[in-house]
């Protein structure tokens, strides 16, 4: 009798993991109090909730200055702007993220360089620096992927040595900290997302960090319609990015359950890890000792293909058949995605082997929720992935609908 939960066989996990994002009587009193107070917009910015918000989440990373925002995408596209990157700027960014962090920077008139991602931990490989760097290289803009932050030391002495800005993607990385410094507070700015799936969240929201008075500066008038809201000459056509009062309310009351959740996660992490150890062919992506504090927003595991001769995203489905949440090709590699149709030559790429292997075969994303309740839930999720180690053959050969229907075939995908 087949034994997989694709096969017809028993899940190991019928009862739904922890539902996300979380909520209580605080966010429902912040909701309220701006509700009745009739001031619900950004403007005049930064506005109270907003200002309030801006200043706590800056002091728990470390960071001087806060500008809340609309959302990620744009907290990216401030922090490139304010940095002073425009037309023709090329700024170097891993090939392995979401597509916007790439998409920011055509936005803000500049050239996305794909480099490769380290293979242990997928985030910016500092080694590949040097082959990306041109005479128009201008910034460096590493993502904190997962569960990792990207080598913040090897590459701000390369951006020192090169005078180049470091702007840090931290859509995964509310409360990490490299060294004990805070996300975002290690490069010239740091870029927040809030939006639903994250560690913290609004529905959407994003924001701004930056110890420099100037970027704080630029990024206020930037994102307030070219509005000077904290004094100083810098002038430029802004955009309306705004974070609403609502949504400043909503994370107000997120922040304060953020060191908690995050301790949580930890602890189920190496939980996790400690009843993973032993199985061949999964490794859990590497941990950096200067990483002094994760942020789990995935828990991502590199599955051995060749070692099981089953594709990854087989593995994948049985896995969500056995009740587990997870995914395989969580991000492409951008320069393949089908949401980054960017014309040739504006973007440049550097071969990413490292990339599109974790893309496209190795890489295993499962979501934090996973992680946010009890021991017991992350020992279901462990036995699931022991259960399907241990009968791989019956995944052998295998055609399932929940695997075809992943989207393009990487054949397909290297031809776009
Ligand atoms: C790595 C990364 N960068 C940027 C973003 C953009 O954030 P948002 O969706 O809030 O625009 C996200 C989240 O979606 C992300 O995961």
């Amino acid at each position: 009798m087949l034994k997989l939960a694709i096969r017809g066989g028993t899940p190991v996990r019928t009862t739904p993991f922890p539902s996300w994002p979380v909520w209580d009587d605080a966010e429902r009193r912040g909701l309220s109090e701006v509700l009745e107070s009739g001031n619900w917009g950004g403007f005049p910015f930064p506005n109270t909730k907003g200002a309030e918000f801006a200043a706590r989440f800056a002091a728990v990373h470390g960071a001087k200055y806060g500008i809340a925002a609309a959302n990620g995408t744009v907290a990216i596209e401030l922090a490139v702007q304010a940095a002073g990157i425009g037309a023709g700027d090329e700024v170097i960014v891993p090939a392995y993220t979401w597509d916007s962090t790439a998409g920011a920077v055509l936005f803000s008139g500049g050239v996305p360089v794909f480099a490769d991602v380290d293979p242990e931990r997928y985030c910016l490989d500092p080694a590949q620096l040097d082959a990306a760097l041109s005479q128009r290289t201008r910034a460096i803009l590493p993502v904190h992927l997962g569960m990792n932050m990207a080598d913040m030391d090897a590459i701000g002495a390369f951006a020192a040595k090169h005078s180049l800005a470091v702007i840090e993607d931290c859509a995964h990385a509310h409360g990490a900290s490299w060294n004990g410094r805070g996300a975002g507070s290690l490069g010239d700015a740091g870029a927040f997302s809030f939006q639903s799936s994250k560690l913290m969240s609004a529905g959407e929201g994003g924001i701004v960090l930056t110890n420099s008075a100037a970027l704080h500066e630029r990024a206020s008038v930037l994102i307030n319609c070219g509005r000077s809201a904290v004094g100083g000459n810098f002038r430029a056509i802004g955009h309306n990015y705004r974070m609403t009062e609502f949504q400043a309310a909503v994370l107000l009351a997120q922040l304060d359950r953020l060191d908690a959740q995050t301790e949580r996660r930890e602890k189920n992490a190496l939980h996790f890890e400690s009843c993973l150890a032993g199985v061949e062919g999964i490794r859990v992506v590497a941990r950096d000792p200067r990483q002094t504090r994760r942020a789990i927003y995935h828990f991502v595991l590199r599955y051995d293909a060749a070692h099981f001769g089953v594709p990854r995203d087989a593995f994948v489905a049985a896995l969500a058949a056995e009740g587990v949440p997870a995914e395989g090709v969580f991000y492409e590699a951008v320069y393949r995605s089908p949401l980054f149709p960017a014309a040739p030559g504006t973007f440049r790429v550097l071969p990413c082997p490292v990339s599109e292997r974790a893309a496209y075969e190795e890489s295993v994303w499962i979501p934090h929720n996973v992680l946010e309740g009890r021991t017991r839930d992350v020992e279901d999720a462990a036995a699931a992935i022991r259960k399907i180690v241990d009968h791989i053959s019956e995944l052998r050969g295998f055609e399932h609908p929940s695997i075809a229907e992943k989207g393009m075939s990487r054949a397909e995908r290297l031809t776009v």
